[in-house]
């Protein structure tokens, strides 16, 4: 059995510089047309013209249609916002808030410090996407998702009602239901990863109760019924869900370390896992919409010419991959559908 969908659309995904670059951007350009490219680089990509540059670096790497999202700081001007309206290669201003999250560093403090920003965004129509969690230490990792949307999401939304707003790589049923009551303007990017595991597989390996760095992403994965509200919205068709990678790739010593940094490589493989998760629903028929439509309409991006085939075949996914050891996430582990292009 083989369908066939538009090449996909991934809205969140991160590609880095240097040898990582060279290594995870064919990959990811050989399944999607289209990818929204995150800022979070060291240093940080803060302008257009710096979103610009790092486009040409990646366009040298690979061929694909990379729309780049800018870091917005506390320091992000009015100016740079009508940069980033006229210029077709940005997609948008990314909100991180301060040290939620790798290179979030720069991040906002305080919501109001950006009031501004936000007013001339929804002015001028240029997206906002938003990692979605406050880092009060009083606040549970597992309610930092809930308490950015009780605390700060719910007001920028009240504020400024017709700002175009995506929550990124939502994990729990909180956020779906949170989406679902807002204006059309209100989007969610889901990642693969949140579609495949609950928060126990942070804590298993080889089904052994251990730490396993790989499946440490932020924001963390949840429990069994935040993915499985997560999986339903994913497949129903609904166009505010739509998928987002965010693939994060870690060279092996930053992930098995006493100090091991959040993020789940997906970018091998995210195509065949989207199509795992939607498999095991048998929706496979609304895979289409989530990989490839709803995400696009959001954006105003235009629905490529080009076509893959996902097939029923099974392959096993290595354990690393390249010289810093990248490993990708379910190593070791079967998939059964597989991507060709056409
Ligand atoms: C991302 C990364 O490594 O850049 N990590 C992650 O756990 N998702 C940053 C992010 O998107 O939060
Ligand atoms: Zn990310």
């Amino acid at each position: 059995m083989s369908i066939q969908i538009s090449k996909p659309f991934d809205a969140h995904l991160h590609l880095r510089r240097g040898k990582m670059a060279e290594l995870v951007t064919p990959m990811s350009a050989a399944q999607f047309a289209d990818v929204i490219v995150m800022p979070n680089l060291n240093p940080p990509i803060l302008t257009v013209a710096e979103a610009n540059s790092y486009r040409n670096y990646l366009l040298e790497i690979a061929k694909c249609n990379y729309h780049m999202a800018v870091y917005l700081t506390e320091n992000t001007s009015i100016e740079e916002i009508d940069a980033a309206a006229k210029d077709d290669n940005i997609i948008g201003f990314k909100l991180y808030p301060l040290n939620a999250t790798t290179g979030s560093q720069n991040g906002i403090s305080d919501i109001k410090n950006i009031y501004p920003i936000l007013k001339r965004m929804e002015i001028q129509k240029v997206p906002l996407l938003i990692h979605g969690e406050v880092t009060r230490p009083d606040v549970d990792i597992f309610d930092r998702e809930k308490v950015f949307i009780e605390e700060v999401l719910t007001q920028i939304v009240t504020d400024f009602p017709k700002l175009r707003i995506t929550l990124e790589h939502i994990t729990s049923a909180d956020a779906v239901e949170f989406v679902m009551s807002c204006s059309e303007n209100v989007v969610a990017t889901i990642t693969a990863h949140h579609l495949l595991m609950n928060r126990n597989a942070i804590f298993t390996v080889n089904e052994k109760t251990a730490l396993n760095p790989h499946n440490f992403c932020l924001p963390v994965a949840k429990t069994e019924r935040d993915r499985n509200v997560l999986l339903r919205a994913a497949v129903s068709g609904n166009s505010k869900f739509f998928a987002g990678s965010d693939s994060a790739p870690h060279p092996l010593n930053c992930k098995e370390s006493s100090c091991g940094c959040a993020g789940c490589f997906t970018g091998l493989h995210a195509v065949e896992l989207y199509a795992k998760a939607f498999a095991e629903l048998e929706r496979l028929g609304n895979l289409e919409e989530f990989l490839s439509i709803n995400g696009r309409i959001h954006y105003g991006i235009s629905i490529p010419s080009e076509f893959i085939n996902i097939y029923d075949t099974t392959f096993l996914i290595p354990d690393s991959i390249g010289e810093e050891k990248l490993t990708p996430f379910m190593a070791g582990q079967n998939l059964n559908w597989k991507v060709l292009e056409e």
